[in-house]
């Protein structure tokens, strides 16, 4: 008797894919190779029968299953055609993606789908007999074309199953030599003087909170990030209304904000040639100087207000285990305790701490906002093309207290008072959108796009919004904090 599905090697690990039905399992190949010789355990047996592999459907039984569809694919009814990832190339940018022609009935009966609804009713709903559903289905339930799976029931809303492909996993970004220095810390000097295009960084390399949501979102009552930032740290007692140092200021968007709610004196610091250069462009009024956030090109206590996005993370992080002179001397002096083994030091972020000490002056506030826990071990986003270690932030409350300042770590949507609930384009949707702008050779920048924001070059169904805790174009606003600093006045 053959078996009722397809096997897809990926490395040592196989897939179960049935053709009959879209359903796949995972498993070593070793246990398949030993469930195919010795027979198979109770447990893999379960688990076949749960997914409907176990056997090959009659027509009648596939007739009962509800046809539902994958939540990346999106359809393109005005060519018609459906837009999908293709499962087997994955690289680190994510997945190839391709339009498959549909003809008219193909179109009607996929827009049948409501996951609930078995084969039979979906098949009268499109005006077609349900073995021409069946036949027009198993196109899309192929491995390299995963669109519609055939299941026991209904599935949940939003069931996040329906997110994943059959294939080979996403292939890792690849580390560059300078990266990392000979102890093992984190270097990204070089890394930032390569950015050559500063105007699509944040769209096709790292995107930030502030740039997701650098266009009004209802998240932020309808203002731009820079705006929606100017007004909560005015209500703090931050000096918004007289010169500003921003730190790390990517391509310019916070700058450019602050300064339509007003004008004020305002510097940028940035360690990237390239980046300074697109600032300038996106905030003429503002002045730029290359310099590093550890040895800050600025006079002691001459600073009344210094503000600092998602860059500590991009500051050395140091190992754990490298026996490191400096990360040694300034545990000693505040008090630090050591990260668990395996885990980093947040050394840079220790030094832009230690200098935002001493170039603030009395009364002088200070905003600098990362990703990290409160006082969770670093840990490196592997998602990224290069090294970046999340902040412990309890460490930089230590130094700050040490070093006379007043600090408040806060979580970075309480800051902003963010309405959580607002929804965003979901980070699957976005994926797929930006790939149909690429390739009608435009481009879809990384916004955290509403129905009513988000723009389309064609009729597209099935975009996917969701709350701002769930992923969008950018990161997770839930996983970032903000450390706000103060100088006590004089006297
Ligand atoms: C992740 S981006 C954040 C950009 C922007 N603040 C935002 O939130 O969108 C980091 C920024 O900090 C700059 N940067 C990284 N390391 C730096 C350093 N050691 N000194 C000064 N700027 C640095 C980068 O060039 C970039 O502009």
């Amino acid at each position: 008797m053959p078996e009722p599905w397809e096997v897809l090697r990926t490395g040592d690990r196989v897939t179960l894919f049935s053709p009959f039905t879209g359903r796949w399992t995972v498993m070593d190949a070793e246990t398949l190779d030993r469930a195919r010789s010795q027979g198979w355990s109770d447990g893999l047996r379960l688990r076949l029968q749960r997914l409907g592999l176990d056997q090959v459907p009659t027509d009648e039984e596939r007739g009962r299953l509800v046809p539902v569809r994958h939540r990346r694919a999106l359809l393109l009814p005005d060519r018609p055609a459906v837009w999908a990832p293709d499962p087997r190339e994955h690289g680190p940018g994510g997945h190839a993606w391709r339009a498959v022609p549909l003809d008219a009935e193909d179109l009607r009966l996929l827009t049948a789908i409501d996951g609930s609804a078995p084969v039979t009713k979906v098949a009268a709903k499109a005006g077609m007999t349900a073995a021409e559903a069946l036949r027009r289905l198993a196109r899309f339930h192929r491995p390299e074309l995963q669109v519609v799976q055939l299941r026991a029931g209904p599935t949940r809303q939003r069931d996040p199953s329906l997110l994943e492909l059959a294939g080979p996993p996403r292939a890792a970004n690849a580390r560059t030599v300078d990266q990392h220095d000979a102890q093992g810390a984190t270097t990204l000097a070089a890394w930032h003087h390569r950015i050559a295009s500063g105007e699509r960084h944040f769209d096709d390399v790292e995107t930030t909170v502030a740039h997701a949501l650098a266009l009004p979102h209802p998240a932020l009552g309808g203002f731009p990030y820079g705006a929606r930032l100017r007004g909560v740290l005015s209500e703090r007692g931050f000096a918004t209304e007289g010169p500003v140092v921003e730190v790390g200021c990517g391509d310019g968007e916070l700058a450019s904000a602050w300064l339509d709610a007003g004008p004020v004196p305002y510097l940028r610091v940035d360690l990237s040639p390239e980046l300074l250069c697109t600032q300038a462009r996106a905030a003429p009024a503002s002045r730029g100087v290359l310099g590093d956030a550890t040895r800050l090109p600025l006079r002691d206590a001459s600073v009344s207000l210094l503000l600092s996005n998602e860059v500590l993370a991009d500051l050395p992080a140091v190992p754990v285990s490298a026996d490191h002179d400096e990360v040694r001397a300034l545990r000693r002096s505040f008090g630090l305790a050591a990260n668990p083994p395996g885990s980093w030091e947040n050394l840079g972020a220790w030094q832009m701490v230690v200098e935002v000490a001493r170039v603030l002056a009395p009364g002088g506030r200070a905003m600098l906002s990362e990703f990290g826990e409160p006082d969770g071990p670093p840990e490196e986003a592997v998602q990224l093309d290069h090294p970046e270690v999340s902040i412990r932030f309890d460490h930089l409350v230590a130094i700050a207290t040490g070093l006379g300042l007043q600090a408040e770590l806060v979580r970075l949507d309480d800051l902003l008072g963010a309405d959580l609930d607002a929804p965003q384009l979901a980070r699957h949707s976005y994926e797929g959108l930006r790939a149909l702008f690429a390739a009608n050779g435009q481009h879809l920048a990384a916004r955290a796009w509403t129905p009513g924001s988000v723009p389309l070059p064609e009729a597209v169904e099935g975009l996917e919004f969701v709350p701002l805790t769930q992923p969008g174009p950018g990161p997770l606003v839930t996983r970032f904090h903000a450390l706000l600093l103060g100088r006590p006045a004089a006297g």
